[in-house]
Parts: structure tokens; sequence; C-alpha cells
């Protein structure tokens, strides 16, 4: 068997490159997918090593990195720059490389502050993909795939070519409301040719540089976290103008449902929370309801009734403002609400006037604070997820785990991950509404509501709620089906008999 067959039939060996991952540093779901993905393929038998930049924060919170390697040196707008690669390990033993480059990456947030992005994005991404792909190349691991997340990793399915011709790359869109949107005059710091790159076929986007457009156009396979969502974003209503170039690629598109990780996020074992429990011993959730009322200052006659559970960015997307215009009708059904979040200065203010104007009803805390979302998960009975979008989601799955009753907006993966509650069979895991308008909210609330106050059927929905499964395992089997494939594919080009597509070079003429 020559040399080559050999590594086809090997361990799929995977470079993973992302921007943020629990538990080094997370701003949303993309960490908690890139901290548990990783361990789930290395299950399914994946050579897996994750590159993520050295913020601070990761530094801060990660006591046990080694130096790898002292001095990369990777491009960056025509100069050359050092980093250095630490290691540390995933408690499954996944090894990840961090990219340490401090007047980059050493700064107190990953992406930006309240003003704004920071100014020197393009650069700060640009550096980390080249990074990774160099600092593999410095350690011998030549990857059969490469899985890139986000716009802030759109760069290295273009480049990949250069350095490992034979590796083929996967982009998985996240969310394609952040498009990684730059001047087109910015374009040396990426590295890419104008001539090959920067036209309406490539990397250009009315005018202006798109590192997501790079992702979805370059890569070998486009995956996007829910199979609805796959579907919307060929739209023009969901597509945020890259339906087109979607739709170009819809040969090589698809999703894969995001899976919850229970390491993290269950009930009988979580060390957040006042108590535990877990399906057949429910005590543990009644006793975190209370502890929640009094922690967060709700009247505590709403011990009694139903408290609603909201954990988001606050963002457009996340609908929040659908839930703003229906709060009186809301309070006059008699229940509490908290509310998590942080993000837009407009949403939050109109959410603390609101938690103003409906003290002790409805409580607010803005800000990220990971123990206390365990325990408004814990210790509410509806979880409210209004999305106008929504590419997965996580939080709606987490709150099932914990018996919380999702009441989601029919959307992306909130639609594939909650069936609607039907009074005729009494099946379903939760409430959906369609309209992303304030009353069709509130009307699923308030079936919510009336199902809460039939004491039996809500406990037979609790239960259903709580044996939904979104473990990692399928969906890590999916992504190594993907991967897989992609390697076999890719096969006659290691063997000699063909040549890897010529788009995947930067440096060609
Ligand atoms: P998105 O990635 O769009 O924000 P997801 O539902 O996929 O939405 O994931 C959000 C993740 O971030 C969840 O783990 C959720 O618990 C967490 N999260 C969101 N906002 C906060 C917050 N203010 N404090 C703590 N955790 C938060
Ligand atoms: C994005 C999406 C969210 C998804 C998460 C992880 O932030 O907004 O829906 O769950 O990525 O894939």
């Amino acid at each position: 068997m020559s040399s080559e067959r050999r590594r086809g039939t090997g361990p799929l060996k995977l470079l993973v490159a992302v921007s943020e991952m629990v538990p080094y540093a997370k701003t949303g779901g993309l960490g908690d997918v890139a901290g548990a993905l990783p361990d789930a393929l290395l299950r399914r038998g994946c050579d897996v090593r994750v590159f993520l930049p050295c913020y601070r924060i990761v530094r801060e919170r990660t006591r046990e990195m080694e130096a790898v390697l002292d001095k990369v040196r990777a491009p960056l707008g025509g100069v050359s720059l050092e980093a250095s690669i630490l290691e540390t390990r995933t408690e499954q033993g996944v090894p990840v490389y961090v990219v340490e480059r401090e007047d980059l990456f050493d700064r107190p947030n990953l992406y930006g502050t309240s003003a704004g992005d920071y100014y020197d994005n393009l650069e700060r991404f640009a550096f980390f993909c080249r990074a990774a792909l160099l600092g593999c190349a410095a350690m011998g691991f030549a990857p059969d795939v490469v899985h890139c997340h986000d716009w802030q990793t759109g760069l290295i399915p273009p480049i990949l070519g250069d350095l490992f011709p034979e590796a083929g790359s996967v982009f998985t869109i996240h969310n394609l409301g952040y498009q990684g949107l730059f001047p087109a005059d910015r374009l040396p710091a990426t590295g890419l040719s104008a001539d090959r790159f920067f036209h309406p076929e490539g990397v250009e986007y009315w005018g202006r540089i798109s590192l997501l457009k790079a992702g979805i156009v370059y890569a070998d396979a486009v995956t996007t976290v829910s199979p609805t969502y796959a579907e919307e974003i060929q739209t023009p209503e969901f597509g945020m103008g890259m339906e087109g170039v979607l739709r170009s690629r819809r040969d090589v598109l698809s999703g894969i449902l995001n899976g919850a990780d229970y390491a993290r996020w269950d009930p009988v074992i979580d060390p957040h929370l006042p108590a535990r429990y877990g399906p057949g011993r429910m005590a543990g959730k009644a006793r975190c309801k209370k502890a929640l009322i009094r922690e967060v200052d709700l009247d505590t006659h709403l011990e009694q009734r139903p408290v609603i559970g909201v954990v988001s960015r606050l963002d457009r997307q996340k609908g929040l403002d659908l839930l703003i215009g229906i709060l009186d009708e809301l309070f006059s059904l008699d229940v509490g609400l908290v509310v998590l979040g942080t993000g837009d200065a407009g949403i939050e203010e109109a959410l603390r006037a609101a938690g103003e104007r409906f003290d002790g009803r409805m409580a607010l805390r803005l800000g990220f604070d990971e123990p206390l979302a365990h325990r408004i998960t814990a210790g509410s009975d509806l979880f409210l997820v209004p999305s106008r979008y929504e590419p997965c989601g996580l939080t709606q799955m987490h709150a099932m785990k914990y018996g919380t009753v999702p009441v989601v907006r029919a959307t992306g993966g909130l639609k594939d991950t909650v069936s609607a509650y039907d009074p005729g069979s009494s099946r379903g895991t939760g409430f959906k509404f369609f309209e992303p308008r304030p009353r069709a909210l509130l009307e699923a609330v308030r079936l919510a509501v009336s199902l809460f106050e039939r004491r039996d059927s809500w406990e037979r929905l609790r239960k259903a709620v709580m044996e939904a499964d979104f473990s990692w395992d399928e969906s890590a089997a999916r992504y190594m089906a993907l991967f897989e494939d992609l390697r076999t594919r890719r096969q006659p080009f290691r063997s000699g008999s063909g040549r890897p597509p010529a788009r995947r070079s930067s440096t060609e003429p």
C-alpha cells in the first residue's frame, strides 16, 4: 500500500481554526460549539487540533500553557511578523494552540468595545489565519481537512492551497449577520492578489472585502448550523445579500444541527445551581426557582406563577423588541420575567426603563454572567427566544435539558429543535410562533401560561421537554462523514493522478 493510501485511511487529521472557544474565551454560541465539537470529534477517532488567538482573557484564564513554537513568522501586509504558539489541552485531551502576539490580541475584549469593532480586525484575523497554517506546518502537522468558523477564519480557504495543496476546507457559517466587511484598500493585509481575488466571483462584496464571502466562495464545503437555516439563507429574506453567492454553492452547502454541551449544561451536575435535579427528581428545580426569585428580587407570590427566563445577546436579531412591545399584556397574565443580556445600547435602555416600570415582576441584569445564565435557565418555567432569525440557538436546547419549556419564533434552528405543543394530542416540546410580531409572541405565551395552570398536562410537557436529546454525538458523526468524504475526494491529488483545483492558490499569477 502506498504511503498516500495509508495516510488516507488512518485517523483523519483535522485543523480547527476558530476565534472563540469555551472555556478559554466566549462571546456567544460559537464559543460553545468550538468548546464541544472537537472533543466529540476526538471521541470518534479524529486527530483534531485547534488554533485560537491568545486574547488577554485566554492568558488570564488558562493556567497551564506551554510554549511549543517560539517564533513563527507570518506575513501581514508586506511585512513579516513573529508570533509564539502556546499549547494547552481540553479536558478530553484535544491540543489547543493559542497564537500569541500582544499588539494584536492582548486587549480587554475579543472583537471590540461598546464604541465599535477594533479598527484593525482585518489585520488581526488575517494574521491569525496565516499564523495558524504556518504554525501547523512548523510542527509538521499536515491536515487532511481544515474546519473554519465564521468570517474571522474566512481567509483560510483561499490561501490553504499555498501551504497544504492536498487539504480540504470546510467553512461553517454560524451567523450570516457578521460578514467581515472591510474597505477595499486594505486588501494588502490579506496577502490576496487583487487580480485573482478581488472581483464579484471572489472576495469582493459591493466594492468591499468580505471575509465571510471568502470562506463561502473558496471552501470545498460550506455548512451552517441547522438544516432550516441552510435553506433560509438562500432566500432574500434571510440571505442578507449573500443569498446569490450561497445559491451558487448550494451543491456543497448543508445544515448540520449544533449539539448542546451536556458536560456543562446538565442540572444533574451543574455546579452553578443552588440545588441539583433531573428527570424523576424535580424537587431541586422548585428550589432553584425559589432561589432565583429571591436573588433577582421578584415578588415572592411568583413562586406559584410562571417565571419566564431570557438569556440573550441584546441584538436586533434576538427579537427582544417584540417582548418589550407586549409587557403590559404579559404582566396582566401574572407572570414574572428575568432577563440577562448585554449588547445594543438602545435595547439595554428600553429594557432598563421596562424593568423600572414593572419592578417586582420584571428583573433585568445587564452584563455577561455565565453562572447567572445557568441559574435563570434552571429557575424559570418558560424560556423565551423570540429571534427574528436564529442560525441554531443553543439557549433553547439548554433550557429543555433543565425542564424549562421553550417559547420560540419558528425560524432556523429554533424551528428544528422545538416541536409545537398540540393541545389535542398533548405532544410537542414547546411553543412556537411564526410571524415576527408582538401579538404572535403574546399568543404563544398565553397558550403556555394556560397550560402551566393545568398541572398534569404541564408535568407531562416538562417530561417530554427533558427527554429531548441534543447531544453532540450525532452531529459530530455528520461532520466526520463530511470530512472523510472530502479526504476521499481529494485522494487522487495525493496519488498524483489529478491536480488540486487552480482556484486554491493565492500566489499563482
Ligand atoms: P448567539 O451565539 O447568537 O448569541 P446562542 O443561543 O447560540 O446565541 O448562544 C449563546 C450562548 O451565550 C449561550 O451559551 C448563552 O447561555 C450565552 N449567553 C448569551 N448571553 C449571555 C449573557 N448575558 N451572560 C451569560 N451567558 C450568555
Ligand atoms: C451564532 C448564532 C446562533 C448559533 C451559534 C453557534 O452565534 O447566532 O444561532 O447557535 O452561532 O452556532
